[in-house]
């Protein structure tokens, strides 16, 4: 969800506005291509620039905010947008179609005079941040608390969704599967319960395995978190609940807290009753855990894109400092988390093979910011490598989805899709690389009937 680019700083002013929001808005994250289209879309002819992969046949498919309606432009925060899903569907190397829908909330339906579901749970009632596969369905995500939302594979909202019943409360933005025993895992938070947070653990038919409250204070807002086979990582870290600010009309009301402590909790998945053991670290903010493993000294090993602060001073997104890639490496003793930067490139989104997660990973695919150009950044952390795809100037890229050759491939080899937004022609691709040739151009490009505006997160979910 983060993306601080320098399009936040100094917007783009070449893109036109959509309605509603009018050229003197000063909201940044309302702007350029920040801002939301206006019309969902179905398109069947798509170009393709190169030779699309005739192995990946599946659904590409990616979540973010395109607000509707915004109450006050300079207390709407751009994390907090009505969900639109962008998909792209693929097979046996044809670009099969482009559609776009709007994750069809009570509020979504309400506002664009459609029926409702009924089954709004927040009061945030968006669902805009990541959409997984899992247990036979698709499910749109977001953190917070409102409840996970069904959708068919032609992306059109079906409902809803506790789980049966399983869900006390909302889900999580970043639930992880265990490719090792094929559970889901989620630590989920909820804007406004200030003393609980509480992990789940689902099987691979989608029943609760593992629920476990952990009590915290000033209610911390955790966007993501890792595992590794032998514990789940628990980040305490200074970006809490501010009633103030929501009581005062701010949709978003988390603000860095420096009177927080920052801490990191592992919580063991073998032992089922075990305490979990905090340890100290030195103030900082991560949205997005690379991935988590155990070492053979019995330490957790955890890589994540670091800030040294946010959300200090601006309320409508993400705007503090650089990040960079760091390695944690966490002791069960309780010692304070020794902290490496591994790669200092300005990057976030940062993805692997999944079928490395919780297991010691080699190659990490991220979104690098730079001020005139985006790239799309590889990390090799045996080596230390690194390199760039580099889009091209004022052509922007996000979140990398590594897909596999094959189920048995090598680790570093498959492909990375990402959507590009090329500033100067105001328009979107899908762009496919070789990860075994990482920095010559993609084999192929799916140029869109319409822009997508930056978002957040997506998955590559196979036909099969
Ligand atoms: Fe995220």
């Amino acid at each position: 969800m983060p993306f601080p680019s320098p399009l936040t700083r100094q917007p783009f002013h070449g893109a036109p506005m959509v309605p509603p929001f009018g050229p003197d808005v000063r909201n940044p994250f309302l702007k350029g291509n920040y801002g939301p289209v206006a019309d969902e879309m179905t398109e069947a002819s798509l170009e393709v620039i190169g030779e699309l992969p005739a192995a990946l046949n599946g659904l590409f498919v990616r979540n973010g905010p395109n607000p509707l309606d915004v109450h006050d432009p300079a207390k709407h925060h751009w994390f907090i947008g009505d969900g639109m899903v962008h998909g792209i569907k693929l097979s046996a190397g044809k670009a099969n179609w482009y559609r776009n829908r709007y994750v069809k909330t009570d509020r979504v339906a309400h506002l664009t005079s459609q029926p409702e579901f009924g089954g709004a749970r927040s009061p945030v009632d968006s669902v805009n941040t990541h959409v997984q596969a899992f247990a036979g369905r698709i499910y749109a995500l977001v953190e917070s608390g409102p409840l996970p939302m069904i959708l068919s594979e032609e992306l059109e909202t079906l409902g809803y969704s506790d789980f049966g019943g399983q869900l006390e409360r909302g889900f999580a933005a970043h639930p992880h599967v265990d490719p090792l025993t094929g559970h889901w895992l989620a630590l989920s938070y909820e804007a406004g319960l200030t003393n609980t947070v509480t992990y789940l653990e689902f099987s691979e038919t989608l029943s609760l395995v593992t629920k476990r409250d952990i009590a915290v204070a000033d209610g911390p807002m955790i966007h993501d978190f890792a595992f590794s086979k032998r514990f789940a990582l628990i980040p305490d870290l200074p970006i809490t609940w501010r009633q103030d600010l929501w009581d005062d009309g701010y949709n978003f009301p988390y603000r860095w807290n420096s009177a927080h402590p920052a801490r990191v909790g592992l919580l063991s998945r073998t032992i089922p009753q075990a305490d979990i053991i905090w340890c100290p670290i030195d103030p900082c903010y991560v949205f997005h855990f690379v991935n988590a493993f155990d070492d053979d000294a019995g330490n957790v090993v955890v890589d994540a894109v670091v800030f040294d602060k946010m959300f200090d001073k601006v309320g409508v997104g993400p705007a503090d400092g650089p990040s960079r890639i760091e390695r944690w490496t966490i002791s069960p003793d309780g010692s304070p988390v020794r902290r490496e930067i591994i790669d200092s490139r300005i990057q976030e989104f940062p993805r692997i093979d999944e079928r490395l997660t919780g297991q010691q990973h080699c190659q990490i695919y991220s979104a690098g910011i730079q001020s005139d150009r985006g790239s799309a950044y590889r990390f090799d952390t045996v080596t230390g490598l690194q390199s760039a795809h580099d889009h091209g100037p004022l052509r922007f890229g996000s979140e990398c989805v590594f897909v596999p050759r094959g189920k048995d491939a090598p680790h570093d080899e498959g492909w990375v899709l990402t959507l590009v937004w090329d500033a100067q022609r105001n328009s979107s691709e899908l762009t496919i690389i070789d990860t075994r040739h990482f920095e010559e151009p993609p084999v192929a490009r799916i140029m869109l009937p319409q822009r997508v505006p930056f978002g957040f997160h997506g998955s590559w979910i196979p036909a099969s």
